[in-house]
């Protein structure tokens, strides 16, 4: 596939992530993980003492912006701050628990939203978060929007995180769960929601195959 945009959105822990992976390597696209772009300007806000008990420092942060490097490589999946790989160290609970504060700010959305777009000047890819067939690429090829039980998901994140030696328990990643999904869906720019014409995929009762196949098929049959 030349140049195609496949957008996959959705709740989190819902296997955007793993699924959009996988089909870019079916279709032989890149794979960009925008969420990983989110975690790495909250690790490096962090980093600089610029968030305490939900206090922002807005000011220091984009001002910031002008001098920072991020950079999510499509082929390795390592994601770099200011050349340092913290590809690891973005899927901290610490970082979890802020994220959404800082994806809710105006200026750090238009400094990711143009690096994404020009991520797809090159070539196709698949590229997975909350608002990308909405706003990122609302002309996306194939648009795919994951939900999934609340549950269901908090289960599964929590294998990914012991399985990667975090800690955590599941009434801690159920609650960052749902708080994320509340304040990503309400936010007044770019929120979480399904476009238009996405195609909703459940993925509560599907193996990785099953959602792979489910996939494929529509992709095939559109
Ligand atoms: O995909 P993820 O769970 O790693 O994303 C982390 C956070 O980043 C998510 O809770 C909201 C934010 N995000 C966003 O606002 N827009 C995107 N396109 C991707 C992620």
């Amino acid at each position: 596939m030349d140049k195609v945009i496949i957008a996959i959105d959705g709740f989190a822990s819902t296997g955007k992530s793993t699924l959009a992976k996988k089909l870019s390597q079916h279709l032989g696209l890149r794979y960009v993980d925008s969420g990983a772009l989110f975690r790495g300007i909250t690790f490096w806000v962090l980093k600089n003492g610029w968030v305490s008990d939900d206090n922002l420092n807005e000011l220091a942060i984009e001002k910031g912006l002008d001098n920072l490097n991020i950079f999510f490589d499509s082929v390795t999946n390592i994601l770099s701050v200011n050349g340092i790989d913290v590809t690891e160290a973005i899927r901290s609970k610490e970082v979890s628990a802020q994220v959404s504060q800082i994806a809710k700010l105006s200026f750090v959305r238009s400094f990711l939203l143009n690096q994404q777009r020009q991520m797809s000047l090159r070539a196709g890819l698949v590229m997975d978060g909350r608002d990308i067939g909405t706003v990122v690429f609302p002309n996306a090829d194939f648009k795919f929007f994951f939900t999934a039980k609340p549950e269901v998901r908090a289960q599964r994140r929590l294998e990914e995180m012991e399985a990667s030696g975090h800690q955590a328990n599941f009434a801690d990643v159920l609650k960052n769960i749902l708080d994320r999904d509340r304040i990503d869906s309400q936010r007044k720019i770019s929120p979480l929601k399904k476009a238009a014409d996405a195609i909703e995929i459940n993925t509560s009762e599907l193996s990785l195959e099953q959602a792979f196949d489910l996939l494929i098929a529509k992709i095939n049959t559109k």
